[in-house]
């Protein structure tokens, strides 16, 4: 069978890739007992967010601020400049900013929602609608607690596991276009675009997709915010797959599609390759002088905006790392690698395999439990059970409670994510994975489900707490 993977080193004129990095420092981790997991288990409440970092074995939780420095990274750390107000790291930071993603205006935050947190207020009033390429949790929060409500306009094909479909992070241009017909465009601040789509399996957006998306806005004079926490990872799909990209650079398509959108936020925890920092851009004067005040509230002076110097310098070197064609190449090559192994297996997962993360679909693994006993949630505890393996739920738990009618939002994808961290493990930690999936898989029939114990108010899958059914 001709894989991906060959595809990949034949498009780049090798015969496979490996990683464009050695290994300069190590972090020992340890192997526990099955004993001892089922005991740090059930101290945490079956929620692998509860677990401690010390007794995981390989953490794939999330690829959120997990990544590895470089070593200029590191050195750039030592060129923090701490002032509090007008510090150089600052200048390099927006200006490295506002040359790879091409927008006008600059704000640091700490992290993405941070960053949410203000645009969200800037642009949303009571009563307003917020279409987007499917929700992710802090975002559509964000927009609700603004007083907004969030309306999913993605393709019906990103609901749907097995789909290939190409470009399954799209918008449904009909459907947000019935949308903006419905509530009328007055009430839509702006469409909410992410690319790639986190809860859809990290899937991409085309750029034929935001072009037509870009037309339909201007029809309507609607403004397009982009979150860009993944658009690199985006853009060497649109290379891969998009007629007429195969020859440009990650960093060139960056640019190009972000200049068919009004303004961007930023987790720069992922794509940038740092362990904290955010960021909003924008390309209006009034949108810029409303953020860069209320920056100051919630996060720290315009010029920090709740980070240190030496992170800003971090993340103005990882950024400019973050386009670099070698390093994407290899850092979707590898959660393809994983993604194959399953497949090959016959293991179902979301498909295509998307840019951050193999996606297991826990509705096939457990057919015989329903959505109320939390199938991914349990899917995510036996991982760590059999291999000491961490695993986040993307299904019901995430999803939440509707806030009107208080009842849990009972999302098509009932998922769990294995997030592969940017430069940290090799090919021997991803065969271990997949292992241990497969040793998940095999006992699939004995699973029982789990019942909720403790759920918080906000963002419940971080912090609610479960026992087994028996
Ligand atoms: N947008 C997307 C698409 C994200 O994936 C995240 C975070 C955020 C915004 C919020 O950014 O964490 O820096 O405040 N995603 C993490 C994850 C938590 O594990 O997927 P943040």
């Amino acid at each position: 069978m001709k894989t991906i993977l060959k595809t990949m080193g034949e498009q780049y004129g090798r015969r496979s890739w490996a990683e464009p990095w050695k290994i300069k420092m190590v972090e020992p981790i340890k192997v526990m007992t099955p004993q001892e997991r089922r005991k740090c288990l059930e101290d945490a409440g079956y929620n692998t967010f509860l677990l401690r970092s010390e007794d995981v074995y390989i953490d794939l939780l999330t690829d959120s601020g997990t990544s590895s420095m470089s070593d200029r990274q590191w050195a750039g750390m030592m060129l923090g400049d701490e002032a509090y107000a007008g510090s150089r790291n600052f200048y390099r930071l927006e200006e490295t900013i506002q040359r790879i993603y091409g927008y006008r205006y600059f704000v640091p935050t700490h992290q993405g929602r941070g960053a949410e947190n203000l645009i969200s207020q800037t642009l949303i009033k009571q009563g307003d609608v917020v279409p987007g390429n499917m929700y992710f949790t802090t975002t559509r929060l964000h927009q609700e607690l603004a007083g907004g409500t969030f309306r999913d306009v993605v393709i019906e094909e990103a609901h749907d596991p097995a789909n290939e479909h190409p470009f399954k992070g799209n918008v449904d241009l009909a459907k947000l276009e019935r949308l903006i017909q419905e509530v009328g465009a007055s009430r839509i601040p702006y469409v909410s675009l992410a690319g790639t789509v986190n809860m859809a399996g990290g899937q991409p957006v085309s750029m034929a997709n935001v072009k037509a998306l870009r037309a339909l806005c201007d029809r309507y004079g609607i403004r397009l915010m982009l979150d860009a926490t993944r658009m690199a990872e985006n853009c060497f799909f649109i290379r891969e797959r998009e007629h007429g990209y195969r020859d440009k650079t990650v960093a060139e398509i960056l640019k190009e599609f972000c200049s068919f959108t009004d303004g961007a936020w930023m987790s720069a925890k992922k794509d940038s390759l740092v362990n904290i920092g955010g960021w909003l851009a924008v390309n209006d004067g009034e949108v810029f002088e409303e953020l860069r005040n209320l920056v100051v509230v919630y996060e720290g002076l315009h010029t920090y905006g709740g980070m240190a110097g030496r992170d800003m310098e971090a993340l103005a070197i990882g950024t400019e790392e973050s386009v670099q064609d070698n390093h994407i190449i290899c850092r979707i090559g590898q959660v393809r690698y994983l993604g194959e192994l399953l497949e090959n297996w016959d293991i179902p997962i979301v498909k295509p395999v998307g840019g951050h993360a193999v996606f297991l679909d826990a509705r096939k693994f457990y057919p015989h439990l329903s959505q109320d006993r939390f199938p991914a949630q349990t899917l995510a505890s036996d991982i760590y059970l059999d291999s000491g393996v961490r695993s986040m739920e993307r299904g019901i738990v995430s999803a939440g409670r509707d806030p009107e009618t208080g009842h849990h939002r009972y999302p098509r994808l009932e998922l769990v994510r294995l997030t592969l961290p940017r430069r940290v493990y090799t090919q021997s930690h991803i065969d271990v994975v997949a292992e241990s999936v497969r040793s998940v898989w095999d006992r699939r029939h004995e699973a029982k489900g789990l019942e909720m114990t403790y759920e918080p108010r906000y963002l419940r899958f971080f912090q609610a707490r479960f026992k087994p059914l028996s």
